[in-house]
């Protein structure tokens, strides 16, 4: 980001700021009832509910740290501003939110500001859990309620200014945030509002899946076209990752039939592939928990997205096609065969419906070659007679992005150019 950019931005903002001095105030949220008036049998229900609802947010994968204890928070979270942790949302009344009221859990999620009336960043995916009802929200508390108080502070975050005044998130919200439940759309079925639910307002697929601007808000017109972010590989250092655009694209999710996707959610694989990289705690620790008729729900909404097309980056001319060719053919062909298949035995198919492949940035295809896929952890035999291996000591930046450009502008393929400068970018 330019520092001019960033110095108009701050001036505008504290501008903005003094004019209107409501940023700060803390928003009210009419309940119904609070918990404590509901008799026991209700608590037990909403518990159960809240417990599942808090697999399909899949809190747990962002509260928790490798090894750490459940929701203890503490998970550091790489942002072009710098460096968030989320924070402890055990029942500890000192370093959790053991102490909150259940007005004060609805305030979070609807609205994202804390007790104090201070706002939270939307790493926290409030623009999405916003959309809850309030009989979901009061779940999740319950829930919460319920498990093993961890006393814990989550580290002091490394953001640098002016992004680390939270009262500027109340600006940025004034411009891209609008709270409140989820709304069904009259003109479509009672399944596929039950699904447009589960997919944005709990599942909030499109936090990853969707492009954001320089301030870090969805672009709304794009929503699940694809999006890029920051996330760990392999080696544990942060590089861009690209989510692919879940529209009915043909460079997107139009190219998987419903079943495909289904398999792929419920079970981290489906008959061609296998989930790597940042879906597999989206799947492990989410959506493989629901239930086979939600999970039915959000394949019905998803399938129904209309094509979002993304544009080609630059056509990629002959002489980089046909060095990228010799790299395959010589150390990828082998599994993946020289006709982009696969072998159901040894590699998934980069033709016909890969959309790591596909997706207008190639960040997590990059990735994949330069570190392996690093495959999830799930309980079943494995698919494949050997791993991938990583590429990152064996090819050099132009090797990699030459093979890229084949793979991406082969076959059916048609995805455009990688640079070796991109390339470099993800070493
Ligand atoms: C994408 C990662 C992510 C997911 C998913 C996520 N959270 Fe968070 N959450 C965060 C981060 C990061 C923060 C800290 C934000 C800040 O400091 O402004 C946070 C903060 C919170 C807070 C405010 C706590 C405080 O001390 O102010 C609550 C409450 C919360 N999350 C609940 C949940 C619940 C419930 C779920 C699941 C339904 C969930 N979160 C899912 C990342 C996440
Ligand atoms: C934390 C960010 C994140 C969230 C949340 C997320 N995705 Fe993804 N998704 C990614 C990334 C990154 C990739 C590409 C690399 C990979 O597969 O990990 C991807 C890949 C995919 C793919 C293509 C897999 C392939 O190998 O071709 C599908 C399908 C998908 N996601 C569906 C979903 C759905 C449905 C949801 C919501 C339930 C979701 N994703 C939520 C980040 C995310
Ligand atoms: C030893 C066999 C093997 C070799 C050699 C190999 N791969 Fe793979 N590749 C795999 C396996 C296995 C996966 C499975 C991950 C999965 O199930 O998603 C994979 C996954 C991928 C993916 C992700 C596909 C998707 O949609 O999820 C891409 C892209 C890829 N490989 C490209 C390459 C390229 C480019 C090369 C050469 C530089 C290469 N592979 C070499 C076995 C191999």
């Amino acid at each position: 980001m330019s520092n001019t950019f960033r110095y108009s931005a701050v001036v505008c903002c504290l501008l903005l700021t003094a004019i209107t001095g409501f940023f700060l105030l803390p928003i009210e949220v009419p309940i119904q009832s609070t918990m404590s008036t509901r008799n026991e049998i209700d608590l037990v229900e909403y518990r159960k509910r809240g417990e599942y609802l808090a697999r399909a947010g899949n809190c747990i994968s962002c509260h928790t740290v490798e090894n750490g204890k459940p929701m203890a928070g503490g998970l550091p979270f790489e942002t072009p501003f710098g460096t968030l942790y989320s924070t402890n949302i055990t029942p500890d009344p000192e370093t959790g939110i053991g102490t909150w009221s259940e007005q004060d859990f609805f305030n979070s999620l609807r609205q994202g500001v804390r007790p104090d009336g201070q706002h939270l960043y939307p790493v926290f995916p409030f623009t999405a859990f916003t959309k809850l009802t309030n009989s979901d929200i009061t779940s999740l508390f319950a829930y919460l309620r319920t498990i093993e108080p961890v006393r814990q502070s989550a580290p002091e975050n490394e953001l640098r200014f002016p992004y680390n005044l939270r009262m500027l998130i109340g600006l940025w919200k004034n411009l891209y945030f609008e709270a409140g439940e989820f709304q069904a759309d009259p003109d479509q079925s009672d399944i596929w509002n039950q699904g447009a639910y589960l997919v944005e307002a709990l599942a909030h697929c499109g936090t990853c899946h969707s492009p954001r601007n320089r301030l870090g808000a969805i672009q709304p017109e794009f929503t699940m076209s694809g999006g890029e972010y920051l996330d760990q590989v392999p080696d544990g250092h942060y590089r861009l990752w690209s989510a692919p655009n879940l529209t009915g694209s043909d460079r997107g999710l139009g190219l998987w039939s419903p079943s495909h996707l289904r398999e792929y959610l419920k079970t981290s694989r489906n008959a061609f592939l296998e989930s790597f990289g940042p879906m597999n705690e989206v799947i492990l620790n989410g959506t493989s928990h629901l239930t086979s008729d939600d999970i039915d729900l959000m394949v019905i909404y998803l399938k129904s997205l209309p094509a979002i097309e993304t544009e080609l980056t630059v056509r990629p001319d002959p002489q980089v096609i046909g060095r990228g060719r010799t790299v395959y053919n010589l150390h990828c062909g082998t599994c993946h065969l020289p006709t982009g298949e696969g072998d159901p035995e040894m590699a998934p198919r980069l033709n016909q419906g890969s959309l790591v492949v596909q997706s207008a940035s190639p960040a997590s295809m990059i990735n994949v070659i330069l570190y392996g896929p690093q495959l999830s952890n799930h309980s079943l035999d494995s698919q494949w007679r050997e791993s991938m291996g990583e590429f990152q000591y064996l090819l050099d930046d132009e090797e990699v992005a030459a093979a890229a450009t084949y793979v991406r502008n082969s076959w059916d393929n048609s995805a455009g150019l990688v640079t070796p400068e991109q390339v470099a970018r993800q070493r």
